[in-house]
């Protein structure tokens, strides 16, 4: 990673070119957009879904159209590299490309497109870099279609295995192995493990806050990334006729979570930001309106940027979940599915990008993130950071998730100086 020291002098930003390639970005953005639209509204690309793979195979095709070296990996992670003059690690820059159910435009898809639309203008105005750099397009980060969140980035620094994957089912019962080789992949695929140590990893990405909002600033410094926990909490009771049950009688499993939820609200609060705690799903079974509730289950996602303070919260309101059903003569159990600790970005790559915000004349902020991003998988690996855009009104994991053309190609630029300065200016590996 290049001192500070190091950047003689920034590069000008070839202004024509730039525009050509902000306009590429943008079209990768609004192509993705529309082969991933779904009927509740929003962008859907679930982990080897159909729209995930056009999604997937529309980048590939792209990228190799434009001269970069294209390979899939066999998480699906995809790969489009500017090769290098020296054979030192290779650069990673990029996101992810799966979504949310009905989410937005930007959410990892910013990343991708700026990643790869930053390689091809670096390419074409610089020519060959000395380092490889590498457009990301990571197969899974949000556990949306499977309870395996950041599979694409933890399987290529090894930090996860399809055997870690197991058993692990959607909602229709397919394993993530059967729909991964469904699309082509998986471990008898033939593709490369993808198992490399980048020399680091850069990530563009929409803030998904109203922090550079209020504050009416361009570029957020990433300066760490919160911690979180996810647990999924099954409440156990007894089923039984909602006419012939006297109240007194009852194993309420939803009575009894309605009361767990609350709790999980109420003491959050009282432990005050950053702390964050999210019950984002319930279901309850047998789920008819005349049958007392025997079974409920719920999500908790719990967030926070001081590690003991995650784990006191957590120990805490898992306790209180335990007293709470015990009151309702209810069995209740957790398995905790997602442990990610907070996670620093690197100092002097944070330094360098407060530096590039001055020299291009941009409004900054360091901030915390208080979103998970690949960034901390990679994080254990190598040098990494993030660079944030605002988004409007804070809104995202949502269809009204949106950042305006200007913002976009003014984290553009930050993506583009930082990747110059590594790929084509930064230290040899023996010179770190
Ligand atoms: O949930 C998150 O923090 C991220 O959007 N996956
Ligand atoms: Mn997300
Ligand atoms: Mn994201």
């Amino acid at each position: 990673m290049p001192d500070s020291a190091d950047i003689t002098s920034l590069p000008l930003l070839q202004e024509e070119a730039l525009e050509a390639y902000s306009t590429l970005l943008h079209k990768l953005l609004d192509d993705l957009e529309e082969m991933s639209a779904s009927e509740a509204g929003g962008c859907t690309r679930l982990l080897y879904s159909p729209s995930w793979l056009e999604a997937q195979h529309y980048l590939a095709d792209f990228m190799k159209e434009r001269g970069l070296g294209v390979s899939f990996d066999e998480a699906g992670n995809l790969y489009g590299c500017l090769q290098g003059t020296r054979n030192d690690a290779p650069l990673y820059t990029g996101s992810h490309i799966d979504t949310v159910q009905s989410g937005g435009k930007f959410d990892g898809a910013l990343g991708v497109a700026a990643g790869i639309a930053a390689l091809l203008y670096l390419k074409e105005t610089y020519g060959e870099p000395s380092r490889s750099l590498v457009a990301l397009s990571l197969s899974e980060e949000e556990g949306s279609r499977f309870p395996f969140a950041f599979w694409g980035s933890r399987s290529i620094t090894g930090l996860s295995s399809w055997a870690a994957a197991g058993e692990l089912k959607d909602a229709e019962g397919i394993t993530l192995q059967q729909a991964a080789e469904a699309a082509g992949f998986g471990p008898d695929s033939g593709l490369r493990s993808g198992i490399e140590a980048p020399a680091g990893y850069v990530e563009l990405h929409i803030e998904q806050g109203s922090v550079l909002e209020r504050t009416n600033t361009s570029i957020g410094v990433v300066t760490g990334i919160v911690g979180q926990k996810r647990i999924d909490i099954t409440v156990q009771g007894e089923a039984n006729h909602a006419g012939t049950t006297p109240m007194s009688y009852r194993k309420d499993a939803l009575a009894g979570a309605a009361e767990m939820i609350s709790e999980v609200r109420k003491q959050a609060i009282a432990y005050g930001d950053p702390l964050v705690a999210t019950v984002g799903n319930i279901e309850v079974f047998p789920g008819a309106v005349n049958v007392v509730p025997g079974t409920a289950q719920f999500t908790l996602d719990i967030r926070h940027t001081d590690q003991a303070i995650l784990h006191e919260y957590t120990e805490f309101i898992l306790q209180r979940i335990q007293t709470i059903a015990d009151s309702y003569e209810l069995i209740a159990s957790s398995e905790e599915h997602l442990a990610v600790e907070p996670t620093p970005m690197n100092p002097t790559w944070v330094e360098n990008t407060v530096e590039i915000c001055e020299q291009l004349g941009l409004s900054y902020r360091k901030m915390p993130s208080g979103a998970g991003h690949d960034a901390q998988i990679f994080a254990s690996k190598c040098d990494v950071a993030m660079i944030f855009v605002p988004s409007k009104d804070g809104i995202s994991h949502n269809p009204l998730e949106y950042t305006s053309r200007e913002q976009i190609d003014q984290g553009f630029k930050v993506l583009i100086e930082l990747l110059h300065q590594y790929g084509y200016r930064g230290k040899t590996d023996e010179e770190i």
